[in-house]
């Protein structure tokens, strides 16, 4: 068998080079041609090799009995220059240009490649309009224009493109109106232009001769009907409209295409009643019709649907009842109906769907009591019920409610008192809103237990007593509102109550104390006094709320564009699907983004490795990093993620592209993001592998792994290590969100690395994604004015760094009992002139007593540390300027 193989080998490599004296000019011309290009984008890897046969350079495939270069590959290499001299590779029957940074016009000679069948621009920044040439590559079967400014109209020449099975050219600015002869191209499987300035009708005659599977317009703004002809032939499984001006009704006719796994057709104008047909679409995963003019009642059809995972009809005109049987809709995770006129109780039998994350059912007119089967599934994490008609008591049962993030009950019909169960919530951090009911009694002293939380609003009630002091153990609480009750008594002291404005006091006759003007008389003094010192585990749990509200959202967040991600990838291979493997789990979708490393990398090894304790390096409450040893010898850490929130809003292949582009960012100071695995509902990260831990473990954990001398010098290059890679970032205008010595990792070299660098590209505020605002980084690194400005900044950014100093300067935690009460590392740093403490005080003697040299570098770094520090955000230096303060010390 193998001496067969040998001799095929052989005879094959004979025949090869009696062929290259055959076709001896040809290949000569190729050579020529690649040396040009070579030289004109800059090709390192091409002109470094040494080979005489260009047919095994990086990127080129020859075709099997010549020199004739017939693949070109140089996509994800950062390239620039002029791309024009590649339409000399007349043979060319695929070439990809995509992820560089390649601009000017796509040139018109591409229009000579006459044997092209794969040509791919994407991710690149081409501009000015789609060149007419290209309709004369009449072999062309797949063209991806995606992710340019390109303008301008799609040209009618390309409508010669019979061939054309897909064609992608999302994210332009591409204008006009979408051709009526793309309806005519039948061999179209996937068409995809959604984020351009498309206007007009969807040609009516789209998807009717063809084999169209994927259809995806949104953001645009087309007007006019959903053609029928798009669910005429019966195949279309992903249809995403969202964002446009759509009106008319939803055809009947989608009950046809048994394969349809999603329908998005939110944010447009449709009218009238969604059809029972859709119950014939037993596949359908996702629905989102949300903000349009639908009307009639929710039909019940929806329940034969039980692969649906969410279910989005927020802000139209339903009206009726909630259909019980969605009871049997076990995978089931969101299930959005605000906004409507839907009337009648809240549906129990829904309340059980094992699977059910979001239940926003707010904005309505339902009536009845919150049943106690509230919360007989225990993965709910959403409860908005707010603006309702909802009357009884709160059922004692909400305490059930333990994995919650935010529950909305305001502005309903709420009697009786807050039941103390409320405090079993020990999740809820988004917010916990009652405002606006008929509660009574007093304020349950197990909200204390909620130190998660990050906003609370009991306003408009008519609660009484005192707020109890042990409420300062909310020890996130940023915004507060006790307003319009009949609370009575000293407020007690605690920074979040005193900074929030009076308005969240007002209108409780018997309060006093600050941020009130009425003072308390006599009763002032003891109270001031009596709770400080136990705040060490408190603190400790803030730290972990903390870091967990970043990683709500971050883990969020990277799940649904991975999400979306695995939904494109499964529709693009469809016909592929059937490859199932008995026994290890099914890899939906995956990709590593840096080429080199493709081959390394093994995405079985990578899941196999997650489900073995023994990997484990870190347990996080929404995330595991697991250490995993690639066949290849190369060792990665993965990060799995669980699967929690399934929402589909727009814009997220905008976050694809962030992470992908993130990790073509290089340098030495920043962990880039690999890669990621999805598999089944668990989505991993793949970074670096780091054998050295954090900077965190580094500094304050003294195990057999960090049993090491103390070492002021690795100490200050790991200082300007950090330092480099923030100067970095910022110089690319990216904000880190979530600093913190924890988030430093170390290489064999103590060499520091700063990591989550994705997040900050991943949370876009302007998003307005809810669980945005419990972001604010790790307690103890969080600057000042974030609390006001709810803002993270460059200067922010200098302020966590300063503390990341100040533990590398003295060995303390960011926050320690032992500082006091509301006195953190920067606090007890900055008073230690007021204390009569010297700087030798709060340096780390181990290090600052080895040598005088040593320390007269801390006293300097500490220098650099408090004015890093500084609570006035424009008196602190720039992270380039921190480097270079940092440099001097060394010298
Ligand atoms: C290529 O060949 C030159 C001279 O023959 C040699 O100096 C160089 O090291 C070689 N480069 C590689 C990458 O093999
Ligand atoms: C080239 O050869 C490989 C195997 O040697 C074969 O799989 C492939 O189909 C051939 N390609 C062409 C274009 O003939
Ligand atoms: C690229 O080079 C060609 C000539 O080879 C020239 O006509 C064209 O303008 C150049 N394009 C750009 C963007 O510089
Ligand atoms: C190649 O394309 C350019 C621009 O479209 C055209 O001017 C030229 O004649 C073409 N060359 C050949 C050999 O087809
Ligand atoms: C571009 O589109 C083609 C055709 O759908 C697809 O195969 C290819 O993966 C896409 N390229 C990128 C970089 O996404
Ligand atoms: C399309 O955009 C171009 C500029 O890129 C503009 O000149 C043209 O008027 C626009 N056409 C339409 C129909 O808006
Ligand atoms: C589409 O095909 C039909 C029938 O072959 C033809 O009549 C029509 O002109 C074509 N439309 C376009 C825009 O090419
Ligand atoms: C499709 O749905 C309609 C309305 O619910 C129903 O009458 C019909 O029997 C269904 N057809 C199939 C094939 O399931
Ligand atoms: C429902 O989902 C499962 C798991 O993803 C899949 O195997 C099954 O084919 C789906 N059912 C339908 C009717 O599509």
């Amino acid at each position: 068998m193998e001496i067969l193989t040998l001799l095929t080998a052989v005879m094959f490599g004979l025949l090869s080079s009696s062929q290259l004296v055959a076709t001896g000019p040809v290949s000569d011309d190729d050579r020529t041609i690649l040396l040009e290009i070579g030289k004109e984008l800059s090709l390192s890897f091409w002109s470094s090799s040494n080979s005489s046969n260009y047919c095994s350079w990086t990127g080129i495939v020859c075709s099997n009995d010549s020199l004739v270069v017939e693949r070109l590959d140089l996509s994800g290499h950062g390239l620039q220059g002029n791309v024009t001299l590649i339409s000399e590779l007349r043979r060319l029957k695929s070439l990809d240009l995509s992820y560089n940074n390649f601009h000017g016009s796509i040139p018109q000679s591409f229009g000579n490649l006459s044997e092209l069948e794969v040509l791919d621009l994407s991710f690149n920044k081409f501009e000015s309009s789609i060149p007419v040439e290209l309709g004369r590559l009449k072999n062309l079967r797949s063209l991806n224009l995606s992710n340019n400014y390109l303008s301008g109209e799609i040209p009618d020449e390309l409508g010669e493109l019979e061939n054309l099975q897909e064609f992608q050219m999302y994210t332009n600015r591409v204008n006009g109106s979408i051709p009526l002869w793309v309806g005519n191209l039948t061999n179209l499987r996937i068409f995809t232009a959604y984020e351009n300035e498309l206007g007009g009708h969807i040609p009516d005659n789209l998807g009717s001769n063809s084999e169209l599977q994927l259809l995806n317009l949104h953001s645009n703004q087309l007007e006019g009907l959903i053609p029928d002809s798009i669910f005429s032939m019966e195949k279309l499984n992903i249809l995403v409209l969202t964002q446009n001006f759509l009106t008319g009704t939803i055809p009947t006719s989608l009950g046809n295409c048994k394969g349809l796994s999603s329908i998005r057709i939110g944010n447009n104008k449709l009218f009238g009643n969604i059809p029972k047909e859709i119950g014939n679409i037993t596949s359908l995963t996702y629905f989102e019709a949300d903000n349009n003019n639908l009307s009639g009642e929710i039909v019940s059809e929806f329940a034969q649907c039980f692969n649906l995972t969410l279910l989005n009809l927020a802000s139209n005109g339903f009206s009726g009842t909630i259909p019980p049987g969605f009871g049997q809709l076990n995978n089931l995770q969101e299930l959005i109906l605000s906004a409507n006129s839907l009337f009648g109780e809240i549906p129990i039998p829904v309340l059980s769907c094992k699977n059910l994350n979001k239940l926003d059912l707010s904005n309505n007119r339902l009536n009845g009591s919150i049943p106690p089967e509230i919360c007989s599934n225990s993965r709910l994490q959403y409860l908005l019920l707010n603006q309702n008609f909802l009357r009884g008591e709160i059922p004692h049962e909400i305490g059930n409610c333990v994995k919650l993030l935010e529950l909305q009950l305001g502005s309903n019909y709420l009697t009786g008192s807050i039941p103390p169960e409320i405090g079993r919530m020990r999740n809820l951090q988004i917010a916990l809103n009652l405002s606006s009911n008929h509660l009574r009694g007093q304020l349950p002293q197990d909200l204390g237990r909620l130190d998660k939380l990050v906003a609370l609003d009991f306003s408009n009630n008519q609660l009484t007593g005192n707020i109890p002091p042990a409420l300062r153990g909310m020890l996130s609480l940023i915004e507060v509102n006790f307003s319009n009750n009949q609370l009575s008594g000293l407020i007690p002291t605690f920074v979040p109550f005193q900074k929030s404005s009076n308005s969240s006091f007002l209108g409780n006759k018997g309060l006093c104390g600050e941020p009130l003007s009425s003072s308390c008389g006599n009763i002032n003094g003891s109270g001031q006094f009596s709770y400080h010192h136990k705040v060490s585990y408190r603190i400790i749990l803030a730290v972990i709320g903390s870091c967990v509200a970043v990683f709500v959202s971050v883990t969020v967040v990277v799940l649904l564009f991975m999400l979306r991600e695995r939904q494109e990838k499964a529709a693009e291979s469809a016909g592929a699907a059937a490859e199932e493997t008995i026994g290890k789990p099914v890899i939906l979708a995956g990709n590593v983004f840096i080429e080199n490393l493709r081959q390394a990398i093994d995405f079985d090894a990578a899941v196999k490795a997650t489900m073995k304790d023994s990997n484990k390096i870190n347990v996080g409450t929404f995330s595991t990093v697991y250490r995993a040893d690639m066949p290849s010898g190369m060792i990665v850490s993965v990060k799995k993620l669980r699967s929690m929130d399934r929402t589909l809003i727009h814009h997220q292949s905008k976050m694809i592209r962030e992470l992908e582009r993130l990790s073509k960012l290089t340098h030495t100071n920043l962990v880039r993001p690999m890669g990621f695995i999805i598999y089944e509902d668990v989505a991993l990260l793949l970074h670096q592998y780091f054998p050295n831990g954090t900077l965190a473990e580094y500094l304050h954990v003294s195990s057999k792994k960090h049993d090491h001398k103390p070492d002021w010098p690795t100490r200050l290059s790991i200082a300007i290590g950090v330092a480099e890679g923030l100067a970095f970032l910022h110089h690319v205008a990216i904000i880190h969100l979530d600093i913190s010595s924890g988030n430093v990792l170390l290489d064999s070299n103590f060499n520091a690395l700063v990591g989550e660098v994705e997040i900050s590209k991943l949370l876009d505020p302007s998003r307005g994604t809810a669980s945005i605002s419990a972001v604010a980084g790790s307690f103890g690194y969080i600057p000042p004015e974030y609390a006001y400005t709810m803002q993270v900044t460059a200067p922010g950014n200098v302020y966590s760094y300063g503390v990341v100093l100040l533990e590398i300067l003295t060995t303390r935690l960011p926050v320690e009992e032992e500082f006091g009460e509301g006195v953190d590392l920067v606090k007890w740093v900055h008073s230690a002139p007021a204390r009569g403490e010297t700087p030798e005080q709060i340096l780390d003697a181990k290090l600052s007593t080895v040598s005088f040299g040593w320390r007269k570098d801390m006293l300097a770094a500490l220098k650099v540390a408090l004015a890093c520090t500084d609570s006035t955000p424009a008196k602190r230096p720039k992270m380039k300027k921190v480097v270079e303060m940092l440099r001097e010390i060394t010298k």
